[in-house]
Parts: C-alpha cells; sequence; structure tokens
C-alpha cells in the first residue's frame, strides 16, 4: 500500500529536535493484542475490560481480575512486536530526544527496540503487593489464583494502574516533560478517552507543538489536533518512518 504524507508532517519530522509520541492498545492491535474497547472475544466475552480494571473489581474477585491479567500476560508473551512497533524504534534512532509514553502494559515497545520508554499504566511482568504497594518479585507465575505477598500476607496484584488509582508519579513527571519540550507530538492508536494520557496531546498542542493523530477510526480527539491520518499502526507508521528517512538500508 503506497501512502503519501502531507509535506508538512515529513519536513516537521526531518526538523524536530524533540518528539514525544503517546501510544495507546491499537499499536498492539496487529501484533494480536485485544483493545480495551473493542468486544472481547473468547472466555472473556462476557466481561467489560474497564469493569476488571479497578482496585474495586480486585477486592470483589480477585481470582476473576488475576486470570484476566494472567490471561493478557500469556497473550503478550507470545505476541511479538509489529512493523509499527519498529518503526517507533527507529524513530527513536533518527532523533535521539524521543519519548515514547505509553499506555500500554504488554512490553512490546521495549522488545522491539525502544529505550526511552515511559511506561504510564505499569507492566504486566511486574507485581506488588495489594496491601502495602510494595513491589513483589514472583518467579512462577500461578494462573489460577493470586499468590500471597510473603511478606504480609496481601494478596499480590499485577502492577499496572488501575481505573481510579493516580498514575506512577515518576513517570507522569517524565510525560509531561517531554509533552512540554516537544515540536513534534503523535497520538497512536488510543480512542483518547483515558485522562490524564488523554491531555498530553492538547498540552503539547498549547504548548506549540504540532500535534497528530494516527488512529485505525476517529476517537475522542477527532478534529481536535493539527493532523489526523486514519488507517493501522501498522501500516502508515513505517510508511512515515520511510517517507521522512528513506529506507533503512539506504541511509544505514
Ligand atoms: P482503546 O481500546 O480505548 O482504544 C484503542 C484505539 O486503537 C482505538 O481508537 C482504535 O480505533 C485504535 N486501533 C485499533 N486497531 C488499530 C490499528 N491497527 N492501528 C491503529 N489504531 C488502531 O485503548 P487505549 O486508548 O489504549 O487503561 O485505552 C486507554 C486505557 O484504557 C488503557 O491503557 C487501559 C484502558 O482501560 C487502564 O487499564 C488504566
Amino acid at each position: 500500500m503506497t501512502v503519501t504524507f502531507p509535506s508538512e508532517l515529513i519536513e516537521r519530522l526531518r526538523a524536530a529536535q524533540s518528539v514525544a509520541i503517546l501510544t495507546g492498545a491499537g499499536v498492539s492491535a496487529e501484533s494480536g493484542m485485544p483493545t480495551f474497547r473493542d468486544a472481547q472475544t473468547g472466555l472473556w466475552a462476557r466481561y467489560d475490560p474497564a469493569e476488571l480494571a479497578s482496585p474495586a473489581a480486585f477486592r470483589a474477585n480477585p481470582v476473576l481480575v488475576w486470570q484476566w491479567y494472567a490471561y493478557r500476560r500469556a497473550l503478550a508473551e507470545a505476541a511479538a512486536p509489529n512493523p509499527g512497533h519498529y518503526a517507533l524504534a527507529e524513530l527513536e534512532q533518527r532523533i535521539p530526544d524521543t519519548t515514547l509514553i505509553t499506555q500500554n502494559v504488554d512490553g512490546l515497545h521495549h522488545r522491539a527496540g525502544s529505550r526511552n520508554v515511559v511506561e504510564l499504566h505499569g507492566n504486566l511482568t511486574r507485581y506488588r503487593c495489594s496491601d502495602d504497594g510494595a513491589p513483589v518479585e514472583v518467579t512462577i507465575v500461578e494462573k489460577d489464583a493470586p499468590p500471597r505477598c510473603p511478606r504480609c500476607g496481601g494478596l499480590i496484584r499485577p502492577d499496572v494502574v488501575w481505573f481510579g488509582e493516580l498514575l506512577p508519579q515518576h513517570a507522569w513527571n517524565m510525560a509531561l516533560a517531554a509533552t512540554r519540550r516537544c515540536s513534534l507530538f503523535l497520538c497512536i492508536g488510543t480512542s483518547g478517552v483515558v485522562r490524564p494520557a488523554a491531555d498530553l496531546p492538547l498540552i503539547a498542542q498549547a504548548d506549540g507543538a504540532y500535534t497528530v493523530e494516527i488512529n485505525l477510526a476517529p476517537g475522542a480527539l477527532a478534529g481536535q489536533l493539527n493532523l489526523h491520518l486514519y488507517g493501522p499502526s501498522g501500516t502508515l507508521l513505517p510508511a512515515l518512518v520511510v517517507a521522512a528517512f528513506g529506507e533503512r538500508s539506504s541511509i544505514g
């Protein structure tokens, strides 16, 4: 598929000293990771993810919530980064001050080679105690029910951010700093409905950055940024990097 991008985007990308990128579940969709607002399939079809991702859900049914995250962790481990993830890692090679802010907890950006990644919503492969909040090392991941914290006996939970919880302060500070200093902000594969992550492109825009949405379909940010490109990120992102910087082999 040939994609043509507006010349203003290509010029701004080539000239950018600092780029901030926000990604959401859509960037991992082509790796087989279900997004949050698509209908779930199989065993989980009757649950709304938003109702599983909360402290109240964990208190009410820790086994169910644990099993849902065990399922998502198994999917992430079996998944491979897609061309969209690799294109973002390539962009970081081209523009060293690139900060990849992700709402995803699947670790696929790291596996694709991105280094400056800010995980706003935590990571599926880390755990902490639901009572004292301290990190817990889990070597063998029990799939059926949450294990107990070796220190205090509390239930162990995944180290991800749930609805109603604050973002990790350091990650948020890093995300905000990158958003404020960038000249170009790319917002990719997110419905733009979960705050405060969804505020970042608007903050960048208010600070004068050129803001671009790349999404499969219009979401909450439609019409609010400088440019909206609709299509699969696994196709658009590699095409964008090639349009701005040429084929990897030709520029070494
Ligand atoms: P959503 O499921 O809300 O949105 C996914 C977005 O990706 C939608 O806008 C889709 O159109 C788009 N999309 C799907 N396939 C795509 C593709 N191949 N290429 C490009 N875009 C594609 O996921 P998020 O916006 O990430 O938070 O959700 C934000 C947060 O809400 C999540 O981090 C999670 C969730 O509840 C917590 O768990 C706290």
